[in-house]
């Protein structure tokens, strides 16, 4: 897509980014009927911004953030072949948007950087009724792995 940027957030993305947040938390709202239903929080934005073991990336689109995505470098399972792998979050594409690569354009970005660190094994978590998440990252070859399971016993 013509003029579209995929760059490292910065601290000055701070008030789109808290923005894009509180939207990634209202498309999962139907997932999950434990979100809180007021000042729920998804991420530590400053620590993704400012730690060397993250890498945030937003899509912009004249001026305009549009899209986002994180890699984070994580300690893996003690019984795994990896030491370390990189975890994916705050994947978020605004709906005029969607469909078009921008996610892929993200992803992709986000692989590199992992390749780039030296890590190779990568992870990410997403509501299973989520058809239209796990269909972009499937393009770029996450394949179905664990299945969280839970259960309520309140009345
Ligand atoms: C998940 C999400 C980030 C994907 O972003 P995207 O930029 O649309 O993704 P891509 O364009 O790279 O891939 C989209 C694929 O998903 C599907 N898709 C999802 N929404 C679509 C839409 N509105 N229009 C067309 N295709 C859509 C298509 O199968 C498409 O594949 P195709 O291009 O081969 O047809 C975006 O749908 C989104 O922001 N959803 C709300 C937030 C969310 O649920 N985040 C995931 C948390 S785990």
């Amino acid at each position: 897509m013509k003029n579209l940027i995929i760059r490292k957030a910065s601290s000055k993305d701070q008030l789109a980014l808290l923005s894009l947040e509180q939207k990634v938390i209202e498309a999962e709202r139907p997932f999950n009927n434990t979100i809180k239903p007021e000042n729920a929080i998804y991420y530590d934005l400053n620590n993704l911004v400012t730690d060397d073991a993250s890498h945030l990336l937003v899509a912009e689109l004249k001026g305009k953030i549009i899209g986002s995505g994180y890699a984070q470098i994580r300690e893996s399972k003690k019984s795994l072949k990896h030491t370390k792998h990189a975890y994916l979050g705050f994947m978020y594409v605004e709906p005029d948007y969607r469909g078009l690569g921008i996610n892929k354009l993200i992803m992709e970005s986000l692989l590199d950087w992992s390749k780039q660190q030296g890590i190779f094994d990568l992870y990410l978590d997403v509501y299973d009724e989520n058809d239209a998440a796990i269909r972009a990252y499937e393009k770029v070859g996450f394949v179905k792995s664990l299945v969280e399971m839970k259960i309520n016993l309140g009345v």
